[in-house]
């Protein structure tokens, strides 16, 4: 039997007085799980965190556990695209938020790209009065004069160096050299998509997963990624879909940020793996699949990110060949975590630092911990609520998943902005999910030691 617990903090601030909401649970306080309690202030802003805080109402959700939302750093929404993309705004932002992701980082290799001024501002038009979250937009940088303007505009940049799902020609050479002089100089997020395809080899025909590792190896990634590391200085950088370890250790020596999926993380290259199992970069061996994921466990990748992209189920039963790369995540990559960290193969800490904290510092936001100021983006988790996935149950509009079968612990309840949007796993939301830019520099990401709180 525990010894009860004494307060080691007290509510923050005069504001304490004034919530207009207390949220009553537990929450990772001093290296464990204490009761914590989070007032929310009229502006939708965290003004308390503690014990005791007074306010108009009061919620408590017993000995559940209040986490920050997270936030996904990269995921295509297909907007605008053809209706045979399936997903939309509408409905990648619902399964964001179901999934606990208050903010999503969407992609620029839509159909058209965003790769124009018009073409950005379009799609913010397209997020008013539709999206379940909030949604950052990352321009399309296609010639490196069109950098100043869209930078004015955009939340940050993609860059792709290899060819992938609607990239077909990619920068090399001097053009990439002047494109990452023109990145340099703005103080956007710059994630990019790394591997050489010079390095891809020939006369592969891939049937399966093992197959698709081969032909675009993890050579072809480190190349890239050596490439993008003699790129100047004031470039802030952030690797995207790093599958290797050895990848992740020569990013983290130079203090960068990269990102690591749930697909990389939990799943490997078998024989026989099916077109569903197709993404880029490819799921690597078990044995490259087990060092990423010990990295991960370590608190060694900087971010966590899905990579969501939701390829039509019809599209993903096409022979291995004729069928697009991708796989969807952005519902089910927190809830596999938490999964993790239940199954006690995870650290909490490791988790929140790495899908919430930091990507919400990559892209500027005051989100991704549970401080005063920061907004009331809180989640509610039942630690004792594992169930298996199953994709008749997700909301993106795809219909699939890898992870069919797999445990999960979806949060119980989202609060964005101090109003609750799921509700008993349920979304019961309106469309109020914004256009966000960062708020402020998102400097170096640095990936703290194993159990730093
Ligand atoms: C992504 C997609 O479908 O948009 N596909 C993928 O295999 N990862 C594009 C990308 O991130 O490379
Ligand atoms: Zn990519
Ligand atoms: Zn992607």
């Amino acid at each position: 039997m525990a010894p009860p617990v004494r307060p080691r903090f007290r509510a923050e601030g005069r504001a304490a007085l004034e919530a207009e909401l207390v949220l009553a649970g537990r929450g990772w306080v001093g290296r464990r799980l204490q009761p914590l309690e989070l007032g929310f202030d009229g502006d939708g802003r965290i003004c308390a965190v503690g014990r005791n805080v007074r306010g108009a109402r009061r919620h408590d959700v017993g000995d559940r556990v209040l986490l920050p939302a997270a936030t996904d750093v990269h995921v295509h929404l297909r907007e605008p695209g053809p209706p045979e993309a399936g997903e939309t705004i509408a409905t990648g932002t619902v399964a964001a938020a179901v999934g606990g992701v208050g903010l999503v980082g969407e992609m620029p290799n839509t159909v058209p790209p965003t790769d124009s001024v018009d073409r950005l501002e379009e799609k913010e038009a397209r997020v008013r009065g539709r999206a379940g979250v909030d949604v950052l937009l990352y321009a399309f940088p296609a010639e490196p004069r069109s950098v100043p303007s869209l930078a004015r505009r955009a939340g940050g940049f993609k860059l792709y160096l290899s060819p992938t799902t609607g990239i077909e020609t990619v920068p090399s050479g001097p053009k990439l050299a002047a494109l990452l002089d023109a990145l340099g100089q703005v103080d956007l997020p710059v994630v990019a998509h790394a591997e050489d395809p010079g390095l891809f080899p020939t006369g592969i025909a891939p049937t399966d997963a093992t197959g698709w590792d081969q032909l675009r190896p993890a050579e072809a990634e480190a190349a890239a990624v050596a490439r993008l590391l003699r790129a100047p200085e004031r470039l802030r950088l952030h690797v995207a879909h790093v599958t290797v370890a050895a990848v992740a250790r020569a990013i983290r020596e130079r203090r960068l940020s990269f990102e690591a999926t749930a697909h990389h993380l939990l799943l490997a290259a078998s024989p026989g793996r099916d077109a569903r199992f197709k993404v880029n970069p490819p799921l690597r061996s078990e044995a490259e699949r087990a060092g990423l994921w010990e990295e991960f466990r370590r608190g060694r990748v900087p971010i966590v990110a899905s990579d969501h992209a939701p390829h039509p189920r019809a599209a993903k039963e096409l022979r291995f060949d004729l069928a697009p790369s991708g796989v969807p995540g952005v519902e089910t990559t927190l809830p596999l975590l938490l999964a993790k960290v239940a199954a006690g193969e995870l650290a909490l800490p490791v988790l929140l630092q790495s899908a919430c904290d930091r990507p919400a510092r990559l892209l500027g936001q005051p989100l991704g911990r549970l401080s005063v100021g920061h907004r009331a983006n809180v989640l509610v988790v039942d630690f004792r609520a594992v169930v298996r996935l199953r994709s008749d149950r997700l909301r993106s509009s795809c219909g699939w998943t890898p992870f069919e079968g797999s445990e999960v612990v979806f949060p119980v309840e989202h609060w964005k902005d101090g109003e609750r949007i799921v509700e008993g796993g349920e979304y019961v939301g309106r469309p109020t999910g914004r256009v966000v830019r960062p708020e402020f520099a998102p400097g170096v990401v640095r990936p703290t030691p194993e159990d730093g709180a």
